[in-house]
């Protein structure tokens, strides 16, 4: 979609639909009230007439305002002033896009940035608009043979901003939302794919892309080369499927020659059966959805690499498909990781664990200035915080800190859970230097500490995303989350090292 601002009154504006927000008790924005002025009363007589209360959520159309340009106005219902926050800004905008994409209008010219949103500037809130936008009118439908809705119908935004703004910062902004949203594309479509089409070689085809189309340096280490390195973490994974495994590392230097990158690791199971130890029957379709970590740092990437973002970063994606079958690794099977720690492994559905231990020691080899490592790890996340946050856990406060901040600021928001020794004791074994599982008390916890095992070395941060990468249900698919926490995360960075 094309977003374009510019700084016109309500009444010049000529587009097919404007928008404009009714907070509630009848108290008009700047723009309604523009518009009411000029139709000589018609919104205020509307409200009269209780056929408006700007609760949030409602919508009214309008058709030939009088002394108007634009054909159509929408009112969209804002609720209480005092409570307008983030949230309630993107609600509006998200329905005034899929009310006016569902008239079949192919532009419209938007007043909501007008609106005082708290503690939120002109900036935040056109990229926000553009995001949100971009986001309602996502679909996936690349794998039906006759696309219901090929094209939708909304192609051109125009965002109104109040007089006297600064036109390039908006413009920017805009700029910044639609590379974010190009990384939110690639992250959904990437997780929508089904396990037969998005394998581990899948998920490389796609790194070489990004190689092709932004100069990226993407390397690609194939089983072999993984065994003469020593990976039998990431490689018992990978013994039950016929798929090999890969993993794929992305350079992106956009930052001072030599300056220390920061390293983003995303959990790539292309489809987690459980292995031996198999998953009940039920929503295990879902699973596909377990490389949504590695699909987050491809999205990241894509998306600072079309910002141009002043900053080295290396992506590092270990994938692999988690089957039983006659090579299948078994409960009880001892494995020698990378680091040289062994590894009981009492249950084949902690898979995540094994491929990211392997991963994060590789990662070393980059000297990076902080780790995050971004996965669907446990279903304990889920039980602890359900879909709104994903599980933050870290050895070093400040990282976490600016993550956290990162979260807040894009509306993808993560939550700490603690990561202290007395978290390490059930992963004790008898039999090798660690299990890979502990009991069910804390599991979200436990999959942490078993990585925090392997990155003693940098300053490093978890994303437990197993509750919000993917919605199950009606609207089952993937959010592309937390693909803007992790590029919010790396533009505060850049901004804080000038
Ligand atoms: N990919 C799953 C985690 C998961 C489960 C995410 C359900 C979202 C919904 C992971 O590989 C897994 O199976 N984890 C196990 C760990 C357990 C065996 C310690 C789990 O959560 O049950
Ligand atoms: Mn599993
Ligand atoms: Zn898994």
């Amino acid at each position: 979609m094309e977003f374009t601002v510019n700084s016109l009154t309500a009444d010049k504006q000529q587009s097919s639909c404007l928008v404009s927000g009714i907070f509630e008790k009848g108290k008009l924005s700047a723009s309604a009230e523009h518009i009411d002025k000029a139709s000589g009363g018609m919104l205020s007589a509307i409200l009269q007439r209780g056929d408006l209360e700007g609760k949030p959520g409602q919508t009214l159309l309008l058709y030939n305002v009088a002394n108007i340009a634009s054909e159509r106005v929408l009112l969209v219902g804002l609720g209480e002033e005092q409570e307008f926050g983030d949230q309630q800004y993107r609600d509006a905008v998200a329905k005034s896009v899929s009310a006016v994409n569902e008239l079949g209008c192919a532009d419209l010219c938007s007043y909501l940035p007008e609106l005082p949103v708290k503690a939120r500037d002109l900036a935040w809130k056109v990229r926000q608009a553009v995001e949100v936008a971009n986001t309602t009118l996502y679909r996936f439908e690349q794998l039906k043979s006759k696309p219901p809705n090929a094209r939708h119908a909304l192609q051109r935004v125009v965002l109104a901003l109040p007089a006297g703004s600064d036109v390039r910062t908006a413009e920017q902004a805009v700029t910044q939302g639609q590379a974010i949203s190009a990384g939110i594309t690639l992250v959904k479509n990437l997780g929508n794919l089904p396990g037969n089409i998005c394998t581990p070689g899948y998920l490389a085809d796609q790194a070489r892309q990004l190689q092709k189309q932004y100069g990226v340096k993407t390397t690609v280490l194939e089983q072999a080369d993984m065994e003469s390195l020593g990976m039998g973490a990431l490689l018992s994974v990978a013994r039950g499927s016929h798929e090999p495994p890969k993993l794929i590392t992305i350079e992106y230097n956009g930052g001072k020659k030599g300056a220390a990158p920061v390293a983003l690791v995303g959990k790539g199971i292309t489809f987690d059966s459980g292995g031996i130890s198999i998953k009940p029957a039920a929503a295990m379709d879902e699973m596909k959805f377990d490389m949504c970590g590695a699909a987050s740092v491809l999205g990241t990437i894509k998306a600072i690499a079309e910002m141009k973002l002043p900053l080295n970063v290396v992506g590092v994606i270990p994938s692999a498909e988690n089957l039983p079958g006659g090579s299948a690794t078994k409960p009880g099977d001892i494995v020698t990781s990378l680091s040289g720690q062994t590894i009981e492994i009492l249950n084949t559905d902690a898979e995540g664990r094994l491929i990211l231990c392997d991963a994060l020691t590789y990662t070393e080899r980059f000297n990076p200035a902080a780790v995050i490592d971004i996965a669907t790890l446990t279903g304990a996340c889920v039980i602890a915080l359900g879909n709104h946050a994903s599980g933050l856990m870290s050895n070093n406060d400040a990282l976490a800190a600016e993550l956290l901040e990162a979260g807040t600021y894009t509306g993808d928001r993560a939550w700490q859970l603690p990561l202290w020794e007395d978290y390490q004791k059930p992963l004790e074994s008898n039999f090798a230097d660690m299990a890979n599982v502990g009991g069910r008390e804390a599991g979200a916890i436990t999959g942490a500490s078993f990585l925090a095992r392997y990155t003693k070395k940098f300053h490093w941060a978890h994303l437990d995303i197993a509750g919000t990468a993917w919605k199950t249900g009606k609207e089952k698919g993937a959010t592309g989350r937390p693909m803007a926490l992790l590029t919010q995360f790396l533009i505060n960075r850049c901004r804080n090292q000038r």
